[in-house]
Protein backbone atom coordinates (compact mmCIF):
# COMPACT_ATOMS: atom_id res chain seq x y z
CA UNK A 1 0.00 0.00 0.00
CA UNK A 2 2.77 2.41 0.60
CA UNK A 3 4.78 1.56 -1.83
CA UNK A 4 1.06 1.98 -4.51
CA UNK A 5 1.08 5.84 -2.62
CA UNK A 6 4.81 6.48 -3.10
CA UNK A 7 4.68 5.91 -6.50
CA UNK A 8 2.24 8.71 -7.48
CA UNK A 9 1.55 10.96 -4.70
CA UNK A 10 -1.68 9.35 -4.22
CA UNK A 11 -4.17 8.14 -6.37
CA UNK A 12 -4.45 4.93 -8.97
CA UNK A 13 -1.09 3.71 -10.66
CA UNK A 14 -1.50 4.00 -13.79
CA UNK A 15 2.30 2.95 -14.93
CA UNK A 16 0.77 -0.38 -16.64
CA UNK A 17 -1.21 1.61 -18.75
CA UNK A 18 -0.34 2.06 -22.57
CA UNK A 19 0.21 5.58 -23.90
CA UNK A 20 -2.83 5.32 -25.87
CA UNK A 21 -5.19 4.61 -23.34
CA UNK A 22 -3.44 7.09 -20.97
CA UNK A 23 -4.29 9.58 -24.01
CA UNK A 24 -7.87 8.52 -23.98
CA UNK A 25 -8.21 9.31 -20.63
CA UNK A 26 -7.45 12.68 -20.25
CA UNK A 27 -10.22 15.08 -20.57
CA UNK A 28 -8.59 18.39 -22.19
CA UNK A 29 -10.87 20.68 -21.21
CA UNK A 30 -9.48 19.90 -17.54
CA UNK A 31 -5.89 20.21 -17.79
CA UNK A 32 -3.67 21.93 -15.70
CA UNK A 33 -2.90 25.46 -16.88
CA UNK A 34 0.54 25.24 -15.22
CA UNK A 35 2.94 22.25 -14.21
CA UNK A 36 5.60 22.33 -12.42
CA UNK A 37 8.60 19.61 -12.23
CA UNK A 38 11.53 19.35 -9.90
CA UNK A 39 13.72 17.01 -12.24
CA UNK A 40 15.33 14.91 -9.86
CA UNK A 41 17.50 11.48 -10.48
CA UNK A 42 20.36 12.62 -12.57
CA UNK A 43 22.52 11.91 -10.62
CA UNK A 44 21.33 8.16 -9.65
CA UNK A 45 20.46 7.77 -13.34
CA UNK A 46 23.90 7.93 -14.31
CA UNK A 47 25.79 6.08 -11.39
CA UNK A 48 23.95 3.20 -12.25
CA UNK A 49 25.10 2.92 -15.15
CA UNK A 50 28.62 3.40 -14.34
CA UNK A 51 28.28 7.16 -16.20
CA UNK A 52 30.01 10.32 -14.23
CA UNK A 53 26.88 11.90 -12.65
CA UNK A 54 26.78 15.02 -15.49
CA UNK A 55 25.81 12.12 -18.03
CA UNK A 56 22.59 12.41 -16.14
CA UNK A 57 22.40 15.91 -16.63
CA UNK A 58 23.04 15.74 -20.01
CA UNK A 59 20.59 13.45 -20.94
CA UNK A 60 18.21 15.27 -18.67
CA UNK A 61 17.96 17.65 -21.70
CA UNK A 62 16.61 15.30 -23.93
CA UNK A 63 13.57 14.68 -21.43
CA UNK A 64 13.21 18.34 -20.82
CA UNK A 65 12.90 18.59 -25.07
CA UNK A 66 10.19 16.09 -24.68
CA UNK A 67 7.95 17.34 -22.05
CA UNK A 68 8.16 20.38 -23.54
CA UNK A 69 7.28 19.10 -26.97
CA UNK A 70 4.35 17.40 -25.18
CA UNK A 71 3.07 19.97 -23.10
CA UNK A 72 2.58 22.32 -25.76
CA UNK A 73 1.21 19.74 -27.72
CA UNK A 74 -1.06 18.82 -25.11
CA UNK A 75 -2.29 22.36 -24.78
CA UNK A 76 -0.92 22.92 -20.99
CA UNK A 77 0.25 26.43 -21.24
CA UNK A 78 2.79 26.96 -18.43
CA UNK A 79 5.81 24.86 -17.72
CA UNK A 80 8.40 25.50 -15.13
CA UNK A 81 11.47 23.18 -14.63
CA UNK A 82 13.93 23.00 -11.71
CA UNK A 83 16.62 23.24 -13.13
CA UNK A 84 19.57 24.93 -10.24
CA UNK A 85 18.95 25.44 -7.10
CA UNK A 86 20.49 28.42 -4.87
CA UNK A 87 21.55 25.61 -2.78
CA UNK A 88 23.37 23.92 -5.89
CA UNK A 89 26.37 26.18 -5.53
CA UNK A 90 27.14 23.44 -3.01
CA UNK A 91 28.09 20.27 -5.25
CA UNK A 92 31.36 19.50 -6.68
CA UNK A 93 32.55 22.62 -8.82
CA UNK A 94 32.88 20.55 -11.51
CA UNK A 95 29.28 19.89 -11.71
CA UNK A 96 28.36 23.15 -10.81
CA UNK A 97 30.25 24.30 -14.05
CA UNK A 98 28.92 21.43 -16.13
CA UNK A 99 25.30 22.55 -15.45
CA UNK A 100 26.20 26.53 -15.95
CA UNK A 101 27.38 25.53 -19.43
CA UNK A 102 24.63 23.44 -19.62
CA UNK A 103 21.97 25.95 -19.69
CA UNK A 104 24.48 28.40 -21.74
CA UNK A 105 24.30 25.38 -24.63
CA UNK A 106 20.39 24.73 -24.09
CA UNK A 107 19.83 28.57 -24.64
CA UNK A 108 21.91 28.73 -27.87
CA UNK A 109 20.72 24.89 -29.35
CA UNK A 110 17.35 24.42 -28.23
CA UNK A 111 16.26 28.12 -28.83
CA UNK A 112 15.25 28.20 -32.77
CA UNK A 113 12.86 25.32 -32.19
CA UNK A 114 11.31 26.71 -29.09
CA UNK A 115 10.81 30.01 -30.80
CA UNK A 116 9.73 28.51 -33.89
CA UNK A 117 7.19 26.22 -31.82
CA UNK A 118 5.41 29.91 -29.98
CA UNK A 119 7.48 28.92 -26.37
CA UNK A 120 8.46 31.43 -24.48
CA UNK A 121 11.31 31.16 -22.70
CA UNK A 122 11.83 33.21 -19.55
CA UNK A 123 14.40 32.27 -16.40
CA UNK A 124 13.97 32.51 -13.28
CA UNK A 125 16.10 32.85 -9.94
CA UNK A 126 18.93 35.33 -8.85
CA UNK A 127 20.60 36.29 -11.91
CA UNK A 128 23.60 38.52 -10.11
CA UNK A 129 25.81 35.35 -9.53
CA UNK A 130 25.44 34.52 -12.89
CA UNK A 131 28.51 35.21 -15.90
CA UNK A 132 27.41 38.56 -17.58
CA UNK A 133 27.80 36.49 -20.92
CA UNK A 134 25.33 33.92 -19.34
CA UNK A 135 23.05 36.52 -18.36
CA UNK A 136 23.27 38.43 -22.11
CA UNK A 137 22.26 34.90 -23.10
CA UNK A 138 19.61 34.44 -20.84
CA UNK A 139 18.37 38.22 -22.07
CA UNK A 140 18.26 37.56 -25.55
CA UNK A 141 16.40 34.48 -25.27
CA UNK A 142 13.78 35.93 -23.66
CA UNK A 143 13.58 39.11 -25.72
CA UNK A 144 13.33 36.57 -28.76
CA UNK A 145 10.49 34.82 -27.50
CA UNK A 146 8.87 37.37 -25.80
CA UNK A 147 5.47 37.78 -27.66
CA UNK A 148 5.22 33.95 -28.08
CA UNK A 149 1.86 32.48 -26.58
CA UNK A 150 1.80 28.67 -27.26
CA UNK A 151 3.52 27.82 -24.05
CA UNK A 152 4.98 29.61 -21.70
CA UNK A 153 8.21 27.57 -20.20
CA UNK A 154 10.01 28.97 -17.05
CA UNK A 155 13.32 27.62 -16.46
CA UNK A 156 13.89 28.12 -12.29
CA UNK A 157 17.87 28.95 -12.32
CA UNK A 158 20.12 30.01 -8.99
CA UNK A 159 16.34 29.71 -8.16
CA UNK A 160 15.08 29.88 -4.26
CA UNK A 161 11.79 29.92 -3.35
CA UNK A 162 13.00 31.50 0.05
CA UNK A 163 15.16 33.85 -1.86
CA UNK A 164 12.30 35.02 -4.15
CA UNK A 165 10.27 35.50 -1.14
CA UNK A 166 12.91 37.72 0.38
CA UNK A 167 13.20 39.71 -2.90
CA UNK A 168 9.45 40.51 -2.69
CA UNK A 169 10.04 41.51 1.11
CA UNK A 170 13.56 43.41 0.03
CA UNK A 171 10.93 45.66 -2.66
CA UNK A 172 7.89 46.32 -0.52
CA UNK A 173 10.17 47.54 2.29
CA UNK A 174 12.31 49.66 -0.79
CA UNK A 175 9.10 50.96 -2.03
CA UNK A 176 7.56 51.88 1.17
CA UNK A 177 10.24 53.83 2.47
CA UNK A 178 10.06 55.51 -0.68
CA UNK A 179 6.11 56.30 -0.25
CA UNK A 180 5.12 54.34 -3.26
CA UNK A 181 3.45 51.63 -1.45
CA UNK A 182 1.52 51.64 1.65
CA UNK A 183 1.65 48.96 3.95
CA UNK A 184 -1.82 48.28 4.02
CA UNK A 185 -1.69 47.38 0.32
CA UNK A 186 0.47 44.64 1.07
CA UNK A 187 -1.96 41.54 0.84
CA UNK A 188 -1.42 37.96 -1.09
CA UNK A 189 -2.22 39.50 -4.45
CA UNK A 190 0.84 41.96 -3.85
CA UNK A 191 3.16 39.55 -2.83
CA UNK A 192 2.11 37.17 -6.01
CA UNK A 193 3.04 40.21 -8.16
CA UNK A 194 6.29 40.63 -6.45
CA UNK A 195 7.42 36.81 -7.28
CA UNK A 196 9.14 35.90 -10.63
CA UNK A 197 6.23 34.31 -11.52
CA UNK A 198 4.22 37.55 -11.24
CA UNK A 199 1.23 37.75 -13.83
CA UNK A 200 0.87 33.88 -14.18
CA UNK A 201 -1.84 31.46 -12.59
CA UNK A 202 0.21 29.09 -9.73
CA UNK A 203 1.11 25.76 -10.34
CA UNK A 204 -1.95 23.47 -10.39
CA UNK A 205 0.52 20.35 -10.62
CA UNK A 206 3.90 19.66 -9.21
CA UNK A 207 5.75 16.45 -10.77
CA UNK A 208 8.79 15.67 -9.19
CA UNK A 209 10.76 12.55 -10.29
CA UNK A 210 13.88 10.53 -8.77
CA UNK A 211 11.67 9.20 -6.07
CA UNK A 212 11.90 11.33 -3.19
CA UNK A 213 9.00 13.15 -1.62
CA UNK A 214 9.99 16.88 -1.04
CA UNK A 215 9.55 20.23 -2.20
CA UNK A 216 13.23 21.77 -1.55
CA UNK A 217 12.65 25.54 -2.08
CA UNK A 218 10.94 25.25 -5.18
CA UNK A 219 8.19 27.76 -5.82
CA UNK A 220 7.26 27.88 -1.73
CA UNK A 221 4.80 30.89 -2.41
CA UNK A 222 3.15 29.07 -5.69
CA UNK A 223 2.62 25.42 -4.59
CA UNK A 224 0.28 26.28 -1.71
CA UNK A 225 -2.41 24.69 -3.44
CA UNK A 226 -0.77 22.32 -6.06
CA UNK A 227 -1.34 18.58 -6.80
CA UNK A 228 1.50 16.48 -6.03
CA UNK A 229 2.53 14.04 -7.79
CA UNK A 230 5.84 11.83 -7.15
CA UNK A 231 7.21 9.15 -9.48
CA UNK A 232 10.31 6.74 -8.95
CA UNK A 233 11.06 7.10 -12.40
CA UNK A 234 14.54 9.74 -12.51
CA UNK A 235 14.21 12.21 -14.88
CA UNK A 236 16.37 11.06 -17.55
CA UNK A 237 13.69 8.02 -18.15
CA UNK A 238 10.94 10.75 -17.77
CA UNK A 239 8.83 10.31 -21.03
CA UNK A 240 5.64 12.04 -22.44
CA UNK A 241 3.46 8.46 -21.04
CA UNK A 242 4.76 10.07 -17.36
CA UNK A 243 3.60 13.44 -17.64
CA UNK A 244 0.14 11.18 -19.22
CA UNK A 245 -0.13 9.17 -15.83
CA UNK A 246 0.51 12.41 -13.95
CA UNK A 247 -1.98 14.77 -15.76
CA UNK A 248 -4.60 11.26 -15.59
CA UNK A 249 -4.04 11.49 -11.41
CA UNK A 250 -4.58 14.71 -11.71
CA UNK A 251 -7.44 14.97 -13.05
CA UNK A 252 -8.99 11.68 -10.91
CA UNK A 253 -8.74 14.11 -7.66
CA UNK A 254 -10.75 16.87 -6.50
CA UNK A 255 -9.37 20.21 -5.69
CA UNK A 256 -11.01 21.48 -2.30
CA UNK A 257 -8.59 24.93 -1.91
CA UNK A 258 -9.23 24.55 1.67
CA UNK A 259 -13.29 24.34 1.29
CA UNK A 260 -14.88 20.94 2.72
C1 LIG B 1 18.74 16.93 -9.95
O1 LIG B 1 19.26 15.62 -10.07
C2 LIG B 1 18.95 17.66 -11.20
C3 LIG B 1 19.63 18.84 -11.32
C4 LIG B 1 20.24 19.52 -10.18
C5 LIG B 1 19.84 19.45 -12.64
C6 LIG B 1 18.65 19.44 -13.57
C7 LIG B 1 19.09 19.70 -14.95
C8 LIG B 1 18.56 19.11 -16.05
C9 LIG B 1 17.47 18.17 -16.03
C10 LIG B 1 19.11 19.41 -17.40
C11 LIG B 1 18.43 20.57 -18.01
C12 LIG B 1 19.30 21.66 -17.71
C13 LIG B 1 19.14 22.94 -18.03
C14 LIG B 1 20.24 23.83 -17.68
C15 LIG B 1 17.95 23.51 -18.71
P1 LIG B 1 20.42 15.16 -9.09
O2 LIG B 1 21.71 15.48 -9.73
O3 LIG B 1 20.20 15.78 -7.76
O4 LIG B 1 20.19 13.63 -9.05
P2 LIG B 1 20.44 12.67 -7.80
O5 LIG B 1 19.39 13.01 -6.79
O6 LIG B 1 20.26 11.32 -8.39
O7 LIG B 1 21.83 12.93 -7.32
Amino acid sequence: MLKELFRNGYGRDHSAFPEEQLEAMIQRDRLPKHVAIIMDGNGRWAMRRGMPRLAGHRQGVDALREVTRACGELGIGILTVYAFSTENWQRPKEEVEYLLNLLDEVLEKELPELHAHGVKVRVIGRRASLSPQLVKKIEAAEALTASNQKLLLNVGFNYGGRAEIVDAVKRAVELARAGRLDVDDIDEEWLSGAMYTAGIPDPDLLIRTGGEARVSNFLLWQLAYAEIWFTPVCWPDFRRRHLLEAVVDFQQRERKFGRV
